[in-house]
């Protein structure tokens, strides 16, 4: 039996390889799995938990569709949509508000790494965020959520939301239980900077990270800059437990190749990281630069992102405020 698939990315600008390797990539192969149904959502509801320019937000949004397609999702098979055109989301993050509990809110540490120190001062939609995205979810009986690590905690917290719902009100089975699909390898991508800090696109320097709309001159620049240890490379996987840089460009090479982390030690044992670096730059410009091109001429045909927003928009409704219906009905409106 095929999958039900809803995954979501925000519309932040600088897309990067820890999207693309965490997740992107997966729903390309989801996409490519006949009897799956996919629902893939430009959230922009959650990027206005922190300041976006009206205008800057409205183009990545569209850079952000040019993103799935140029990467291979097919908008004929999956839909593509954004999160605001969907008023059922914001409705149902309400209505799940009502039922999470402020003590498991308080256990997400993403809002702990956002919100930073002063967290008097973080939005509450910042703090609110993973009922959102439960919202997201549940709205389309998703049966499985593929993301990066740092989204687990958050699949969780929409699991615990839907069961809550269900026992609450005696509707067992209406709200549908998430499966969440993380890989087993390479779900989190590190800055190439510091291989202790998950590669970010609010991370300050540009060079922490590959976007995906880099050209090969900055993937060359920036491999050349990633950071490494002054050791030869390693010749078995144990001693990367103690290197992360080293770890995360060999997994990132891994990830681009398909191949096994085992298969990259051994392709590279012994070797000196300027060697190493040559093939990881060669391999990433065979692979992003293709995606980078298509996003770069797909932008500038603004009618055909938004046509796929329009029709993506409708599917979506469609299926959403069916199920929004269900819910206030359930909940005695
Ligand atoms: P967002 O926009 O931060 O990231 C989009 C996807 O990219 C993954 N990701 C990574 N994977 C590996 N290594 C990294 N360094 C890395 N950085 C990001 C994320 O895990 C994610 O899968 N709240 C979500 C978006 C969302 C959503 C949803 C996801 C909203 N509603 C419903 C699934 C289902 C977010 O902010 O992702």
């Amino acid at each position: 039996m095929g999958k039900k698939i809803f995954s979501g990315v925000q519309p932040t600008g600088n897309l990067h390889l820890g999207n693309y390797l965490g997740a992107i990539k997966n729903f390309v192969d989801l996409n490519n799995e006949p009897a799956n149904e996919c629902v893939f959502c430009v959230v922009d509801l959650h990027a206005i938990t922190v300041n976006q320019d009206p205008q800057e937000l409205r183009n990545n949004i569209r850079e952000t569709v040019a993103t799935f397609i140029a990467c291979g999702i097919n908008p004929e098979k999956s839909i593509i949509f954004n999160q605001s055109a969907v008023p059922a989301h914001s409705e149902a993050a309400w209505l799940l508000s009502c039922v999470a509990r402020m003590g498991w809110l308080n256990r997400m540490t993403q809002f702990k790494e956002k919100a930073g120190k002063d967290k008097e001062k973080a939005s509450i939609g910042l703090y609110s965020y993973p009922i959102l995205m439960a919202a997201d979810i549940l709205l389309y009986d998703t049966t499985h959520v593929p993301v990066g690590q740092d989204q687990k905690q958050h699949l969780e917290l929409c699991r615990d939301i839907a069961q809550k719902f269900n026992n609450d009100y005696g509707v067992d089975d209406f709200l549908k239980i998430p499966e969440p699909l993380i890989q087993k390898q390479f779900s989190r991508i590190m800055s190439l900077k510091d291989g202790t800090k998950k590669m970010s696109k609010s991370e300050l320097s540009d060079l922490s990270r590959i976007n995906l709309t880099d050209d090969k001159d900055l993937i060359v620049n920036k491999i050349k800059k990633a950071k490494t240890d002054p050791l030869p490379l390693p010749s078995n996987t144990d001693e990367l437990m103690k290197r992360p840089e080293a770890r995360n460009l060999l997994e990132i090479y891994s990830s681009l190749k398909n191949s096994s982390l085992d298969n990259s030690v051994g392709e590279f044992k012994g070797k000196k990281f300027s060697d190493f670096k040559d093939k990881l730059t060669q391999l990433l410009v065979e692979k992003i630069n293709p995606i980078t091109l298509e996003i770069k001429k797909l932008v500038n045909d603004k009618g055909f992102l938004d046509k796929i927003l329009l029709e993506g928009h409708k599917k979506a409704n469609n299926i959403a405020s069916k199920k929004i219906k269900k819910m206030q009905e359930i909940i005695g409106f």
